[in-house]
């Protein structure tokens, strides 16, 4: 909880200034910040707080006081509190012009709409501020140098994926692509295997779309729904992942370009994974030998999650493989907790 002036000096401002204002000895505006003060003084919960701005630093301790005594929702009060004490400090360090607030709200605006059912461009400008991947790391770790093989959603899982027997193939309509063997063990942090979990998994083509963005790709090609099994494990065929770019043509893209920054997200493969009595994990597996590794627009690559995807060129387990095929084998480890599900970012 903050308190502005201590919470005595404006008391003494306002009880003298009420006592005044009957006689009219005061301006139209500060009359009326009096009045707005005497509502809230009535409420009984801001006694001895003023709301009548003196300076930017008394401004900054007004609304984090707002903002911490409004509501009955204590974390709501917190995240509000803090989100002011930092914006407003932002807004100090740099200094923001009129003209660069105007163009942020702008931005804020054009993001919005230019979300809609197949698309988050919200999602996108997180990721490509670091934001998505440090909520990740803070919710998945136990202190700050701690690692993880829980990563992004990013903005294209749909949670009504089509149940995938174990050994199936996702590529469900004509894809190019070299073919990807790829075999999951889901465990506990003691590497206890995890049996009967959900995992759905998505990938985009090799021409850097998903199939929602594509009408050459029927619906829900490269996406499936698996259930490990006694081991733990899950298996599928599928198409070795390439990286794609990202949308550029919203505004996260614009960031991009004014940034000189690459939109390519190096190639990888999304994984989630659901069971009750452990925490939902979404994660990415990203192929080891992409260029684009350490260069990743969306920040999304962590060592514990490059995948050794071993290349072959042998023939492959299945008579219509051709060399070079691909095999993946990952190991999930799964932390005890909620297993609620996300939001699906799209349909
Ligand atoms: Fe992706």
């Amino acid at each position: 909880m903050t308190c502005i002036n201590g919470g005595q000096q404006p008391a003494v401002i306002f009880m003298g200034a009420s006592q005044d204002i009957s006689q009219g000895r005061f301006a139209p505006a500060a009359r009326r910040a009096i009045v707005l003060q005497q509502t809230i003084d009535e409420t009984g919960k801001r006694q001895g707080q003023t709301m009548i701005i003196k300076n930017q630093t008394q401004l900054t301790q007004a609304v984090m006081h707002v903002m911490a005594t409004s509501g009955d929702d204590p974390r709501f009060q917190e995240i509000m509190t803090s989100l002011v004490k930092h914006l407003h400090a932002f807004i100090k360090e740099v200094k923001l012009t009129e003209r660069e607030f105007q163009m942020g709200v702008e931005q804020i605006i054009k993001m919005g709409q230019q979300c809609n059912d197949a698309h988050n461009e919200v999602v996108l400008m997180a990721g490509s501020l670091g934001v998505s991947q440090l909520v990740c790391l803070i919710n998945n770790t136990d202190d700050v140098d701690g690692d993880t093989t829980a990563n992004l959603l990013g903005p294209f899982w749909r949670d009504n994926t089509p149940v995938t027997e174990n050994g199936a193939s996702i590529v469900r309509s004509d894809t190019p692509g070299e073919a990807m063997f790829v075999t999951g063990t889901v465990t506990d942090e003691a590497g206890n295997p995890v049996t009967d979990a959900r995992v759905d998994i998505w990938h985009s083509a090799t021409n850097g779309l998903y199939e929602q963005q594509d009408p050459g790709q029927v619906e829900m090609n490269l996406r499936g729904m698996f259930k490990t099994d006694s081991k733990g494990q899950f298996y599928f065929r599928s198409i070795k992942p390439e990286g794609y770019p990202i949308p550029v043509e919203g505004v996260a893209g614009q960031l991009l370009k004014r940034q000189r920054r690459q939109h390519f997200r190096p190639a990888h493969l999304h994984v989630l994974i659901n069971k009750p009595g452990f925490k939902t994990q979404v994660t990415q597996v990203y192929v080891n030998d992409d260029p684009r590794l350490n260069n990743d627009p969306q920040f999304g690559v962590t060592e514990r999650l490059v995948g050794n995807y071993v290349r072959h060129d042998e023939p492959g387990p299945a008579a219509d493989v051709k060399a070079p095929w691909w095999k993946l084998d990952y190991t999930f480890v799964l932390r005890k907790g909620d297993a609620a599900m996300p939001r699906p970012p799209i349909k």
